[in-house]
């Protein structure tokens, strides 16, 4: 639902965020300085969440999360969008406008999940007609029961360039929807075909049971294997997780997260029906939180070889801060679920699971199979690497029970592994505490060294930098986009990541839309919101001058001309003399 802009200007007048979050955390410095807290969303010993009364906003330097008020509540409560307004107008005493504002992105989105609804049923149909023997054979094939493939509503998309637009446009969509919608192609002609043709198709359904995106398989070995629905008005491929519609019902509150389609509907049919997959990308924040509504004990179940194991590693650490219990899967002889089962029958699959092991004893298995731990070399290096992973574990007992097993296999003392952890422990403790207390002063203290959640910071440092200034001192005065007029375009920008946001902040300034942090709320994701809470934070760092950013501009340009300087040890001759050309060419003045 859309909020006007004014109904949130109340809503956030009426809400304080210190005493909302007040609610929630224990605040540090209440009433006087900048608030800090423990966050709530990490967990941590020494605060590095602080709040801003100012521009009414959270930001934690220990993991990044940010926001204002409605970010919060979205996070803390677990609710999406529109509950987390209601829920701040409950508490601020303000009556919820009551129609939803059926503006033109409501209209798509509605327009979108009927048209994908009317293409899952075309695929489907076609499916079982003569044309379609090959898909159906190849189903066969693949071990897939009838009802299975009814189930999740497989269907074949035909062998041909627009069956799919043609079915469309009689229902009375048009071609730009249908491109817009990911389910057509402009070719470079300007005429239209389909997006899938030929393909083995696999509906991705939503919670609410709309089709939001389609999978596609090849029926042999060609590539790409798997074309996917891109991003459209109703689909974030980063957010959304293969048959959690059917695996959000199981009651023990138990999933299984695999690799792909096949996998997932291979341990469907054999009755594992709490297993979901990522769709094509690597694991991420918004599916951790998406998983953790419907589970309590996650066990990844990735291919054993070092692709799997390596994703799994990424999703160990991305779920480290979650509440879920985590469990990881060892396949062996095998490459992926739906093979096990196929070929090893589904109680192998069973024993499998049953057999995941926990977090912490997947991270001793591998440090271990990485060391000869018959060799004293290999032992030692394998132990230190062991004491890491303990040092990591809270609680005293099981890193007891594992202590007790290590010191048996290796046949050392089990008091000298205890002391090497207890000193990490120490070790640790003091590099936490300190690493925090240094990131929640700096920003009290307006210390520019704080971390950016920018992506290409690494490599772009001063760039980033540069353009932070910018954005933020656009956010604190929209009347210096009009002042930079002509110097400050999205071209300066050296990263897409700033680039983006000069996009979406220049937009709203000369719209004359608000630059509160609510009133981006609603199409930002978390970390968005957390990255504009962050660039708030910075303000206070800024002179906050015209002059200042025009600087910063010049940082940019030569930023940019250093990265788009051809190597030119590299160039042949004929590109050397080229380079010269250009350069001439450009000192002429023009007209000549
Ligand atoms: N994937 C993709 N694009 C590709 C290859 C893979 O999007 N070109 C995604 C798909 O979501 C796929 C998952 O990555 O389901 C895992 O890939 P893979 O293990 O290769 O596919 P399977 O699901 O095992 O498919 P199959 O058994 O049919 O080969
Ligand atoms: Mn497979």
């Amino acid at each position: 639902m859309r909020f006007s802009d004014d109904f949130l200007a109340e809503l956030r007048s009426r809400t304080d965020i210190e005493e909302l979050i007040g609610r929630y955390v224990e605040i540090r410095h209440r009433g006087s300085r900048t608030p800090v807290a423990l966050c709530p969303f990490h967990s941590e010993k020494t605060p590095s969440f602080v709040i801003y009364r100012d521009t009414q906003s959270y930001y934690c330097f220990g993991c990044g999360a940010g926001g204002d008020a409605i970010t919060f509540i979205k996070n803390i409560e677990r609710l999406d969008y529109t509950d987390s307004v209601r829920f701040l107008c409950e508490r601020a005493g303000l009556a919820m406008p009551l129609d939803p504002v059926d503006d033109e992105i409501n209209r798509l989105r509605r327009r979108c999940y009927e048209a994908n609804r009317e293409a899952a049923r075309f695929f489907h149909a076609y499916l079982y007609s003569p044309e379609a023997q090959q898909a159906r054979a190849y189903l066969d094939k693949r071990r897939l029961a009838p009802e299975t493939v009814k189930s999740f509503g497989l269907g074949f998309a035909p062998a041909k360039w627009d069956a799919l637009i043609k079915h469309l446009k009689e229902k009375g969509y048009n071609e730009a929807e249908l491109v817009s919608f990911d389910l057509a192609k402009r070719t470079s002609k300007g005429s239209v075909i389909d997006a899938f043709r030929n393909r083995l198709m696999f509906p991705i359904i939503d919670l609410r049971g709309n089709v939001i995106a389609f999978g596609g398989r090849v029926l042999d070995d060609s590539k790409p294997k798997y074309l996917n629905t891109s991003d459209t008005v109703v689909y974030k491929k980063s957010q959304a997780l293969y048959a959690l519609n059917f695996a959000k019902n199981n009651r023990e509150r138990k999933l299984i997260l695999c690799e792909g389609y096949m996998d997932v509907i291979a341990m469907h049919q054999a009755g594992f029906t709490n297993a979901v997959a990522g769709l094509g990308t690597a694991f991420t924040k918004e599916q951790v939180s998406l998983l953790s509504r419907y589970c309590d004990e996650l066990t990844l179940c990735f291919d054993s070889d070092e692709a799997g194991k390596k994703a799994t590693k990424r999703a160990l650490s991305m779920l480290s801060s979650s509440p879920m219990k985590l469990k990881v899967m060892h396949l062996q002889d095998g490459k992926d679920p739906d093979e096990i089962i196929k070929t090893q029958g589904k109680e192998k699959m069973n024993k499998i699971i049953s057999s995941a092991v926990n977090d912490t004893e997947f991270a001793l298995n591998d440090s271990r199979s990485r060391f000869d731990i018959s060799t004293e070399d290999g032992k030692l290096g394998f132990l230190n690497e062991a004491v890491a992973v303990l040092a990591a574990v809270e609680n005293a007992i099981e890193r007891d029970l594992y202590v007790s097993k290590l010191a048996e296999e290796l046949n050392v003392q089990k008091s000298a592994i205890e002391q090497q952890i207890k000193k990490q422990r120490r070790f640790m403790k003091k590099a936490h505490d300190s690493a925090q207390f240094d990131a929640a002063m700096k920003t009290v203290l307006g210390d520019d060294k704080i971390s950016s959640p920018n992506p290409e910071k690494k490599s772009n440092v001063r760039a980033v930098k540069a353009e932070e200034v910018i954005l933020a001192s656009l956010l604190k005065h929209p009347d210096y986009l009009k002042k930079l007029k002509g110097i400050l375009e999205a071209d300066v920008f050296v990263t897409e990541f700033g680039r983006r946001y000069f996009e979406d902040i220049s937009s709203r300034i000369q719209s004359g839309r608000s630059l509160d942090l609510v009133s981006f709320n609603e199409d930002a994701e978390n970390e968005e919101m957390a990255y504009l809470a962050y660039l708030n934070a910075k303000i206070s760092e800024l002179a906050n001058s015209v002059e200042e950013c025009k600087q910063c501009i010049n940082t940019l340009i030569e930023e940019k001309a250093k990265k788009n300087a051809p190597d030119v040890g590299k160039l042949s001759n004929e590109e050397y003399r080229d380079l010269f050309r250009k350069k001439r060419e450009k000192k002429k003045p023009e007209g000549v």
